[in-house]
């Protein structure tokens, strides 16, 4: 009965749609005033104008939830993480604020690296609670579903463990995020393979991929396409082979060099191409192929990157998301608002295309947008309600959070 639930006189705003929007279509919002959900068994039954709701015993099977005075939007997908790991960089950060950039120290043995070994040394205990606190403070900040990577363990044993971790987490009655797993085997180079990435590349299809597919842990590949990572050739090879095993595709693209991920991305038809430097050719030829342009302001903002070029990617008719990148080397943090406000304010996206882009193109960037991602019947009921009835205090509040609660599935959870 719990998950039965309706919420009502709130201002509901929402983007609409089974697919991702793009170009202008991204800041075509529906707001409704004195509206009501209805959630049933955890899926979403009506949206409309309030019916009645406000008088006593309406609907006696169903949780009332008066949202007067607030803003409910669906839930937020953040459709690029990397959640589940060991160890902690702030080491590297204060090598950083001392001038060294996020690629020297990989070159020289630390980054990615410094997080394998100490992931290597978890359990699968340990790695679950880790990665069960980043859970929760997401879903603090309107989080309802997530995606997750590996690729701290560039073996065999942890990067399957950092998968069940993730599986483990996602069985987990009335969680309060959904996750999605991605496999990123091809993360970066392990030390056992020093010198010989083609041969790593050749192990991660052969035996990596099969096993991953065989045992429904991952339903993404992705790959650090990257100037002394993976190359373009090197990402290509793997990605369609991963194609071939039925995985969706997804590049770190352009992170720090514009190598051409983002053509790359829509030669394979990827689902998402994320980061993103990319070149004028990468961005038109991606709103050709429909690749969904996941950006990642946090990050540009901790290596002090330039931003992608979001307004530009939207106006050439892209379908952009937005997503934190929480990881324990470029970027720490999983900051939903400051994600918001560096959207609104360096990549010159508009309130309503950050609100898209954190919602339905995030699912469409995790191909979920027929289920999630917008209020509309049919989909599963996770909403967030804010502490306004207007969206607009959503980068105003600078890294500050407005959200007050988080319903997952029809579920309330109070932000406390
Ligand atoms: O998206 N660039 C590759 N992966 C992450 C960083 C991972 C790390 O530094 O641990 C990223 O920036
Ligand atoms: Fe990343």
């Amino acid at each position: 009965m719990s998950e039965n639930l309706i919420i009502f006189n709130a201002r509901i705003v929402t983007p609409i749609g089974f697919s991702a929007r793009k170009g202008e279509e991204m800041s075509q919002l529906q707001v409704i005033e004195n509206g009501t959900v209805e959630v049933t068994k955890g899926i979403i039954t009506y949206v409309g104008e309030n019916r009645g709701e406000d008088r006593d015993g309406y609907y006696q099977h169903y949780w009332h939830y008066n949202a007067r005075g607030h803003c409910l939007l669906p839930g937020f997908v953040d459709s690029h993480t990397h959640f589940v790991f060991g160890g902690e960089r702030s080491e590297e950060f204060s090598w950083r604020l001392n001038g060294e950039s996020y690629m020297s120290i990989m070159e020289r043995g630390g980054g990615i690296a410094s997080t394998v070994k100490a992931t290597r040394q978890m359990n699968f205990l340990k790695l679950r609670s880790a990665a069960e606190g980043f859970l929760k403070r997401m879903s603090t900040m309107g989080v309802t579903t997530v995606e997750g990577k590996s690729g701290y363990g560039l073996d065999r044993e942890t990067e399957l463990l950092q998968l069940k971790v993730m599986r483990s987490l996602n069985n987990t009655e009335h969680k309060r995020v959904d996750i999605v797993s991605t496999f990123l085997g091809a993360h970066a180079l392990p030390e056992e393979y020093a010198g010989r990435s083609d041969e790593y590349i050749d192990f991660l299809i052969r035996e990596m991929l099969p096993l991953v597919r065989d045992g429904e842990l991952a339903e993404c590949c992705d790959v650090f396409c990257e100037q002394g990572v993976f190359s373009i050739e090197q990402s290509r090879r793997l990605l369609q082979a991963a194609k071939e095993h039925g995985f969706l595709l997804k590049l770190h693209a352009d992170e720090i060099v514009s190598l051409g991920g983002a053509e790359l991305a829509a030669e394979l038809g990827a689902l998402s191409a994320d980061h993103l430097h990319a070149s004028d050719a990468g961005i038109r030829a991606m709103a050709d192929a429909g690749v969904v342009a996941t950006l990642l302001p946090l990050t540009a903002f901790a290596l002090k990157e330039p931003y992608a070029r979001g307004r530009e990617m939207i106006d050439s008719g892209c379908a952009v998301a937005l997503a934190t990148d929480l990881n324990p080397g470029s970027c720490f943090s999983g900051s939903i608002p400051l994600t918001i406000a560096l959207a609104c304010i360096y990549m010159k996206m508009s309130i309503e295309e950050t609100i898209t882009a954190l919602t339905l193109n995030g699912a469409a960037a995790l191909q979920r947008a027929d289920r999630i991602g917008s209020i509309e019947v049919g989909k599963q009921g996770d909403f967030i309600v804010l502490n306004s009835d207007n969206y607009h205090i959503l980068p105003y509040y600078i890294g500050m959070n407005c959200v007050i609660m988080t319903i997952k599935g029809g579920m309330l959870y109070p932000v406390a």
